[in-house]
């Protein structure tokens, strides 16, 4: 390493520290404006306040959403505390997280909960809410998320209790050629048996583009045209806060996420949640639990309230974060190796749009 690299990557702390020796400051050294940064990084961040920005508008709008949303619902210290058994002593605490997560997302009803394993035990739940033996399930953005694949019963999972096992059958609508939606496909899918539409907002690991909530809005008009009876599943893993709208309040029945993504903002050690329309919410808070005990149950001892809470609150902020740090690293990677491809990146949203769909998944 030259000496001229080794002193641009001096960082601040560590200049000053030099400047000064036993509490004394030294005869004045030349200064030279230091960096934490590799200079390929440095002229990166530079190339980046425009989308840096337009992150930071999104942020500063979904923080205050969410404000609003604990203010809405009261929340004080005593929704904190830690609950056992069934969990009816939680004085509020569930109920509350429920009533702001609703709130945030622009669904009817959420149901927000520790007991959810991860994303694939809350979309599961949701898509046995909606669907009934006789109904197809369609997948309108491709291959869904693999954990899915023995959710459906379209892969190893035979006489666990599958969706097939239930006699619910499967198709798709493979992605267009650019990696979005194939609208002309999509136009005409719904059959009068296809039960449940679902739309996986993010891109997971695969190739295709990542979808944008208008993206969203516009197949969910679509299906709701051909068939009202329809319901639509958004699987909302890594969308959440990503942009200044959610897919409930562009007309999705139902949508289903994860704690330890998004929404959890780093803070919440577990869980997942289920949020949309009332009466489907209470189906999928069923299957969580059982027919009969629904979103009345279900303890969170210790610390857990809290944390979910707090992590929910911060989580607009660590998304734009994230959704920074995507951006950087993808222009970053090119600058350094000229090897990094950006067909990924969906056009209509801007240059590094795709970062802000699956940003988190690689961080
Ligand atoms: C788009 C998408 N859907 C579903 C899942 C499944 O979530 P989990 O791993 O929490 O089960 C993931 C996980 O990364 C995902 O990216």
């Amino acid at each position: 390493m030259s000496t001229a690299t080794a002193t641009t990557l001096t960082p601040f702390p560590l200049a000053r520290h030099l400047a000064t020796r036993g509490g004394r400051r030294t005869a004045r050294r030349p200064c030279v404006r230091a960096s934490a940064f590799h200079p390929e990084v440095s002229r990166a961040v530079e190339s980046l306040q425009a989308e840096f920005r337009e992150v930071d508008r999104a942020l500063a709008l979904n923080s205050s959403r969410v404000a609003a949303a604990f203010r809405h619902a009261r929340v004080a210290p005593h929704h904190f505390g830690g609950s056992t058994g069934y969990g009816h002593d939680d004085a509020g605490g569930r109920e509350a997280l429920d009533s702001v997560f609703a709130h945030v997302v622009g669904a009817e009803a959420a149901i927000v909960r520790p007991q959810f394993f991860s994303g694939t035990h809350a979309i599961a739940c949701a898509l046995f809410a909606l669907l009934r033996p006789g109904h197809e399930l369609l997948a309108v953005a491709g291959p869904p998320y693999d954990t899915l694949e023995e959710v459906i019963g379209i892969r190893g999972s035979a006489n666990v209790g599958s969706l097939k096992d239930f006699g619910v059958t499967y198709r798709e609508v493979p992605p267009a050629e650019d990696g979005g939606l194939d609208w002309d496909a999509l136009a005409c899918a719904i059959r009068p048996e296809t039960g449940c539409a679902l739309i996986q907002r993010s891109c997971g690991y695969s190739w295709r583009k990542s979808l944008s909530v208008a993206d969203i809005r516009r197949a969910i008009d679509l299906i709701k045209m051909q068939n009202p009876n329809c319901k639509v599943m958004v699987d909302n893993c890594y969308g959440e806060f990503v942009e200044t709208s959610e897919p409930p309040m562009v007309g999705a029945d139902l949508i289903a996420g994860s704690l330890i993504k998004n929404p959890g903002g780093t803070i919440a050690p577990c869980g997942g949640y289920v949020a949309g329309k009332k009466d489907l919410v209470e189906a999928a808070a069923a299957r969580l639990s059982a027919p009969g005990l629904g979103v009345e149950f279900g303890s969170a001892p210790g610390h857990v309230m809290r944390a979910l809470f707090q992590g929910l609150f911060l989580a607009p902020q660590m998304v734009g974060e994230a959704v920074k740090v995507g951006c950087l690293s993808v222009l970053a990677s090119e600058e350094i190796l000229h090897a990094v491809s950006t067909d990924s990146l969906v056009p209509s949203t801007g240059r590094f749009a795709n970062c802000r769909g699956h940003v988190s998944q690689g961080i």
